[in-house]
């Protein structure tokens, strides 16, 4: 191997493995202002069942988080148009959650297509602690 293409191997490599952990500490950044907001320790069993469960007061159509993600955090989902999404769970998808306006974004979409509102701070930090164990 020549100089320049080790340098640039080694270079590679460095930024790949530091990617993982500043996606995790952007994440646990996120969890924290959540924490602050909901003052109350989450839990991914009820993020589970946020997951899990079907819902009122959202679209009729769009009525559980697992319409468009399967009911397997580890599995491919469906937008309703048909695209692919990556599948929730971190050990599947490791960038998940580490990207504040993205996190934001969708929360607010999905959870008023499935709830009707938004959700609370206790709900989308359940929702990412359980997602993170599996
Ligand atoms: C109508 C289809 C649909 C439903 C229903 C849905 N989602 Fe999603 N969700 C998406 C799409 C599309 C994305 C963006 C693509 C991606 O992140 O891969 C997404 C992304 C997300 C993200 C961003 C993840 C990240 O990487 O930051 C969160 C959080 C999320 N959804 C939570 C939920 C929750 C909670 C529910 C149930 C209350 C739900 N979703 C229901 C389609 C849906």
């Amino acid at each position: 191997m020549s100089k320049p293409v080790l340098i640039l191997t080694l270079a590679g490599l460095l930024v790949a493995s530091l990617a993982p952990a500043q996606a995790g500490s952007a994440r646990t950044s996120i969890l924290e202002k959540l924490q602050n907001e909901a003052g109350t320790a989450f839990s991914a069993e009820r993020g589970k069942v946020l997951f899990s469960s079907t819902h009122k007061g959202g679209k009729p159509k769009t009525n559980s988080c697992t319409v468009c993600h399967t009911k397997s955090p580890l599995k491919t989902g469906k937008t309703r148009a048909g695209k692919d999404i990556a599948p929730m769970a971190l050990s599947k998808t490791k960038d998940r959650y580490s990207d504040p306006k993205k996190v934001a974004k969708w929360f607010r979409r999905n959870c008023r297509s499935v709830l009707g509102r938004e959700c609370t701070a206790l709900e989308k930090g359940d929702f990412i602690t359980f997602m993170s164990t599996q």
